[in-house]
């Protein structure tokens, strides 16, 4: 008995000692980097933290074009340190403790840079006097957004090999998809969308959340196996986990640019703010009640030409997907173009004035929606 203790103890006494330890005596985990070539372009970011744990080089480069990626470079080797042109910290991964030796080796004329492509809500996190905001809300030094529309000088589109696609129609009879691993979130979409469905609405939930055994995980949502899976229904529920300025993700880009469908999302002015054409998509807060909504959707589904109206933008737009392949408006390519032709000198106290303010966000916007509201 006493011996049990006694371990126990001496278990607990190390383990602190352990974090004591690693919290004082790492500068900061470059291991993992040492093997990495020395970085010899002529614009080095350096990047402070990982990317979800992950690192941040080289994958964020190979967007860019060959031009880029021939004078630019990203680094986490400590001698690169020094000569860098920028500091990158991505805000979910960034603490106080990892991050300090950052700040007390700090010269003062290279810009730290946050970024975050998490919306205010989920993401408050951020360090103190940066120089530069990274992310998808316009507002940011370096605009990163998911995706946008470019005009293009294609000829026409063909919109009937869309509505064949379409005319597969899913087993289940459903018009409607959604692929969601985030089940509770703070603007309810989940009770929204399962309001829709006892008022007869048909949609098939894959995911996490879904009911129907997902068939491919979202990890691999670039696959055909995503695309066999998608794009036979005519709409896709692209609602955010959280209605804020200019937060519209992969879940409306990909799957309006590689899956063919009409995106439904719940606050209309948020994409016409964002520059997104109008009759792109639908929005629910366009319509007065649910039953409304329900019954344009069943319409729209049976008529050709009026499913098609909402593809024409194809005519005259594409997507950029920026972070599904090569782009220059990715974050990372901009960057580089920046910081070689621009000299910044800007800084912030807390990295968050006028920036990424949960006041970009309203998460009651379907609120009126539910019974309980
Ligand atoms: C830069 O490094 C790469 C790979 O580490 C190497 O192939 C290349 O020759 C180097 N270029 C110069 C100019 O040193
Ligand atoms: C700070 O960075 C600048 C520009 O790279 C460099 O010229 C200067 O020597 C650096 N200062 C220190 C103290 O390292
Ligand atoms: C189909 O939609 C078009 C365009 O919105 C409309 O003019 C037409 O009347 C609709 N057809 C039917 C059968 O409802
Ligand atoms: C970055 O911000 C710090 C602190 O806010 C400031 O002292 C420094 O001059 C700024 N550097 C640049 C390059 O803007």
């Amino acid at each position: 008995m006493k011996k049990i203790k006694t371990r126990k103890i001496a278990w607990i006494l190390l383990s602190i000692f352990v974090t004591i330890t690693w919290i004082f005596l790492c500068d900061f985990e470059d291991s993992d980097y040492l093997s990495d070539p020395p970085c010899n372009k002529s614009i080095k970011i350096f990047t402070a933290t990982g990317f979800f744990g992950q690192k941040i080089y080289p994958r964020f480069l190979s967007h860019c074009s060959e031009e880029i990626r021939n004078y630019c470079g990203i680094t986490r080797r400590k001698p690169d340190f020094e000569k860098a042109d920028a500091v990158v910290f991505h805000a979910r991964d960034y603490s106080y403790w990892k991050s300090r030796w950052f700040f007390s080796n700090r010269n003062f004329t290279i810009p730290y840079i946050i970024w975050t492509m998490e919306s205010p809500i989920s993401e408050q996190n951020f360090p103190s006097s940066m120089n530069l905001t990274m992310s998808y809300d316009r507002n940011s030094d370096i605009h990163f957004p998911y995706g946008n529309f470019r005009r293009h000088q294609k000829s026409g589109e063909n919109l009937e090999e869309i509505w064949k696609m379409k005319r597969k129609s899913a087993e289940s009879g459903a018009e409607i998809a959604w692929m969601v691993s985030n089940c509770e979130t703070e603007n309810r979409r989940m009770e929204i969308v399962q309001k829709l469905m006892k008022l007869g609405l048909k949609i098939d939930i894959f995911g996490k959340c879904g009911i129907p055994p997902k068939k491919c995980s979202i990890s691999e949502a670039t696959s055909k196996c995503e695309f066999d899976l998608i794009s036979p229904y005519k709409f896709y529920i692209s609602i955010e986990n959280s209605n804020c300025k200019d937060y519209i993700t992969e879940k409306f880009w990909r799957n309006i640019r590689n899956r063919f469908v009409v995106p439904i999302v719940l606050g209309k002015q948020l994409y016409l703010n964002a520059g997104i054409p109008e009759k792109s998509f639908i929005a629910l807060d366009d319509f007065e009640n649910l039953e409304r909504f329900k019954n344009f959707i069943e319409d729209m589904a049976e008529n050709k030409t009026k499913y098609l109206e909402f593809h024409e933008w194809r005519n005259e737009f594409e997507i950029d997907d920026v972070l599904g392949e090569g782009s220059d408006n990715h974050g990372f390519c901009k960057l580089c173009q920046d910081l070689r032709s621009k000299k910044y000198s800007k800084s912030y106290s807390k990295p968050v004035e006028n920036w990424h303010k949960l006041e970009d966000c309203d998460y009651k916007l379907g609120y009126r929606f539910l019974d309980d509201y």
